[in-house]
């Protein structure tokens, strides 16, 4: 899978969404997500993303900063939103849930 880093928090610019042919990046409130069971590596978003805050999870591994997104794209893909019985991304297809304006713990609580 491939992993949005905090340098997407409050810059939340879309293009990675637009361009992603899955549709498998989420919009949180701050910050979007790519869904890790969705994602079949193309690397069209890694490359339209004006701030380069994603990267592919073998190298996001490797960077502390980084690697906390890919545990935390997690935390966002296991969270249910009121009135519905399945977490985010399940059903799958990030449109079907528009602006969920919802943000992991971490993501909410980011003061850089
Ligand atoms: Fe979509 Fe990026 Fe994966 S464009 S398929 S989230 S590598």
């Amino acid at each position: 899978t491939y992993v949005i880093g905090a340098d997407c928090i409050d810059e939340l610019d879309r293009s990675c969404i637009d361009v992603c042919p899955v549709d498998c990046i989420y919009e949180g409130d701050r910050k979007s997500y790519i869904n890790p069971d969705e994602c079949i590596d193309c690397g069209a978003c890694e490359v339209e993303c004006p701030v380069s805050a994603i990267s592919v999870d073998r190298l996001a591994r490797t960077i502390p900063e980084k690697a906390v997104h890919l545990e935390d794209a997690r935390t966002f893909f296991d969270t249910v939103l009121p009135g519905r019985a399945e977490p985010i991304g399940k059903p799958g297809g990030a449109g079907r849930y528009g602006e969920i304006g919802v943000d992991t713990p971490l993501v909410a609580a980011f003061d850089g």
